[in-house]
């Protein structure tokens, strides 16, 4: 990449900070992203929203946006419709998608709809039949806040007791929760860029399940790519994670999570508009199987800005 090469892209501004529960993850992004595109040669400011995000973006007098933040209020479709105002040219999915997509709930009603594979869910409420969920679900279930994201609020519940108390810790986080029936597989993460699937990832961690510990912190998660699939499962695997990309009109680049059952059904769990872009990060790591770089990635998810 030449300094020529980047300059059609005028000033860019990493979006990055913010104030979800996310924060501190959209640190790292944005600084990995920030430094990419410094070394591409691209000309960049590094704006980190956490106060007054239309008074910042205004000053920095910005030609387009890498969206960098994760969570409520930058993944969400908030910061999306500011640019889209503003006439500002941003990263990854519009409005509509980035909204739906960080509804973990409505996104389920979607795929369901659309026929592919989600694991059974209920949506809680204070007041619900705690031992008929239980059944509901098989006996074991992921209580989820519908729009957070990092695994925070969540929890694996085994009994009707358990369900009601990660209930109630979900709700701090979120008037929409629900449970969802425990799928006990491998689990899969894959990646897309530009209206492909790159090639999938297997995560396996020691953790209850893959949780902000074994996200962030831990030094023992497992992150395989080649991820043993082959053939007909791993089409399957990168068109249904294509498939679902597509189903919520999501744009540019992103990553669907999916859990296989013991039969090696697979279910989509989320789709994530802004997925991490730390340099350790899941897409980086599928990006660089198919021989891009950080950078080269980071370059690259700006170019399919339309
Ligand atoms: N239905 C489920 N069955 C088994 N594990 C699950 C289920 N839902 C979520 N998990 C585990 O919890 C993690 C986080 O769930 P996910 O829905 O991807 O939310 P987020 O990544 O936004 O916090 C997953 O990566 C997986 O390890
Ligand atoms: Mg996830």
């Amino acid at each position: 990449m030449t300094a020529a090469s980047v300059a059609k892209f005028g000033r860019v501004g990493v979006l990055y900070g913010g104030t979800s529960s996310e924060r501190e993850v959209s640190l790292q992004s944005g600084e990995a992203v920030y430094q990419a595109l410094l070394n591409a040669g691209v000309e960049v400011v590094a704006l980190d929203l956490q106060q007054d995000p239309i008074s910042a973006i205004q000053q920095a007098q910005i030609d387009r946006a890498f969206i960098a933040l994760h969570g409520p209020g930058g993944e969400d479709g908030a910061i999306q419709a500011l640019l889209t105002i503003m006439g500002i040219g941003y990263t990854g999915s519009g409005v509509q998608a980035s909204a739906l997509a960080m509804d973990k709930l409505k996104t389920k009603y979607v795929l369901q709809a659309l026929a592919i594979p989600t694991p059974p869910f209920a949506v809680l409420s204070a007041d619900s039949d705690w031992v008929a969920v239980m059944n509901k679900l098989g006996g074991a279930a992921m209580v989820k806040p519908a729009h957070e994201g990092s695994s925070i609020g969540m929890s694996k519940v085994h009994s009707a007791a358990e369900l009601q108390q990660a209930y109630q810790m979900a709700s701090q986080y979120d008037r929409a929760v629900f449970a969802e029936a425990l799928i006990t597989g491998a689990e899969y993460t894959v990646a897309i860029l530009g209206g492909q699937s790159l090639p999938a990832i297997k995560l396996e961690t020691d953790n209850a399940f893959y949780d902000y510990d074994a996200k962030y912190i831990s030094n023992e998660t497992r992150y395989l790519c080649p991820c043993g699939l082959s053939g007909e499962p791993a089409e399957r695997l990168q068109s249904l994670a294509l498939a679902s990309f597509q189903a919520l009109d999501c744009r540019g680049w992103g990553r669907v999570d999916f859990m296989a059952d013991s039969d090696g059904n697979f279910f989509v769990l989320e789709v994530n508009t802004v997925p991490g872009m730390t340099s350790h990060s899941l897409v980086p790591m599928a990006a660089k199987a198919v021989g891009l770089s950080f950078d080269e990635l980071c370059v690259k998810i700006l170019e399919l800005i339309d």
